[in-house]
């Protein structure tokens, strides 16, 4: 948990940081504050799955000690760009664990999906800083990381922008004084469009997200606001506060994106231009603060912030993470297996948009009751989720119901 290991007293220069997922969204984001400031960041290691070229660039351009590719059939691209620059190369699944293994003090978890869970795992294993994008690590197996953050003295640092934007407010040494938090939602680019909308609604559409620029699977996610059942069950683990405590709140404008709730009525908020760099700053400068280029807040510009409970009806993703959360078990690690695959369906057109959460609870029903004790039971489950969503989507027997 974040408050079991004290913070350093300063923090060591050059921090030696691996980034995990560097050519995605929040990848970019944080390869580009490493470059601004090249004398204050060594970097180890980093990692993607088929942006060869991409990785190849970043690697010689901080230059990276190694540089791992999760597909090995591109890797006779990234060896070929990397050739005569001195990094060391790697690929498959083995090459970016190993690329976790290696010694960074900072480490990013920016790999999308519970194909995340393993290196982010090795990384909490060396007693790293780790910075957590990688939302899914947590949800499919947040008792498994956490309690190996507490004996290995691992810090986890939460990244995204609800989670960062509480971590900053949460008083943790006064933790009995916390009644609730509550993670902002922006509802996405669907919030004010009816079901039958929804039902028809297009990929291209569902990743237009209003405020934030994104990778696709997160800005669906956004869309059915499954995002935000991921995120309670995020908060669940990071805060160690109870389904009951884990308020969201539909915020449109994205600029309060976490609030801590405390016994004397005082509730205290983090507030910023909706800009990843802002939390990943936050994450790679920890424990103290950074420069990021993130627009600057004009609140006067702004003139109206507003606030609306979510709609359940045309968001039952949020219902059926809460659910999960609730159940424990294998069931978060169900939900996300199944949102994964169903997800990667919608963005193929093979199903509707509102399909993504029938097929979730169709996959929650079958697949209840399963215990995790570790994490080869997290990739045994996650697979016969996968395998039960496919199965759903093949007979059409869970879509547009
Ligand atoms: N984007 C945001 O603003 C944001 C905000 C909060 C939290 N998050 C969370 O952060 C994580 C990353 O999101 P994103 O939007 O940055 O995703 P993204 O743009 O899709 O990027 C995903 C990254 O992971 C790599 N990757 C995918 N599968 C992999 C595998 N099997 N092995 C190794 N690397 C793999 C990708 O490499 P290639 O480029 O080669 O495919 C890419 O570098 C997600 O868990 C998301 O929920 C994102």
């Amino acid at each position: 948990m974040p408050e079991t290991v004290p913070p350093p007293k300063y923090r060591e220069r050059p921090r030696r940081v691996t980034v995990l997922g560097s050519t995605g969204s929040v990848g970019r984001n944080t390869v580009e504050l490493l470059a601004a400031d090249p004398g204050a960041y060594q970097v180890e290691a980093l990692v993607a799955h088929k942006n060869a070229s991409l990785l190849a660039e970043q690697a010689r351009r901080l230059r990276a000690r190694f540089a791992a590719i999760a597909d090995d059939t591109q890797y006779g691209e990234l060896k070929d760009a990397l050739a005569g620059s001195g990094i060391e190369t790697g690929a498959g699944a083995a090459a970016v664990v190993e690329a976790a293994a290696r010694p960074a003090d900072w480490v990013m978890a920016a790999i999308v999906g519970a194909a995340g869970l393993r290196p982010t795992m090795e990384a909490v294993r060396r007693g790293a800083m780790v910075a957590l994008a990688n939302k899914e690590a947590l949800v499919c197996a947040g008792v498994l990381v956490t309690d190996e953050a507490k004996r290995r003295g691992a810090r986890l640092l939460p990244v995204d922008s609800e989670h960062n934007a509480i971590f900053q407010v949460f008083a943790f040494e006064q933790r009995e004084a916390i009644e609730r938090i509550i993670l902002t939602a922006s509802g996405g680019p669907f919030l004010k469009r009816s079901r039958a909308e929804m039902e028809n609604a297009t990929p291209e559409q569902a990743v237009a997200h209003p405020n934030w620029s994104m990778g696709a699977k997160i800005s669906v996610d956004s869309a059915t606001m499954m995002n935000k059942g991921l995120e309670i069950i995020e908060a669940h683990h990071l805060f160690a506060l109870e389904s009951a405590r884990l308020d969201v709140v539909v915020h449109p404008q994205s600029v309060v994106h976490g609030l801590v709730c405390y016994s004397d009525g005082s509730v205290l908020a983090q507030l910023g231009s909706p800009d990843m760099r802002t939390p990943i700053a936050n994450a790679l400068g920890w424990p103290e603060r950074i420069g990021a280029p993130s627009p600057r807040l004009d609140l006067a510009k702004l003139a109206q912030l507003t606030f609306e409970a979510p709609d359940p009806e045309r968001f039952p993703a949020l219902r059926l993470a809460r659910g999960a959360l609730e159940a424990g078990g294998g069931a978060p690690v169900v939900l996300n297996a199944a949102n994964e695959v169903a997800v990667a369906s919608f963005l193929d057109r093979r199903i509707g948009f509102l399909d993504i959460a029938r097929i979730v609870e169709r996959a929650l029903e079958d697949l209840s009751g399963a215990e995790i004790g570790s994490l080869d039971d997290v990739y045994a489950l996650d697979g016969e989720a996968r395998a039960a969503a496919r199965r759903v989507i093949g007979n059409g027997s869970g879509v547009r119901a």
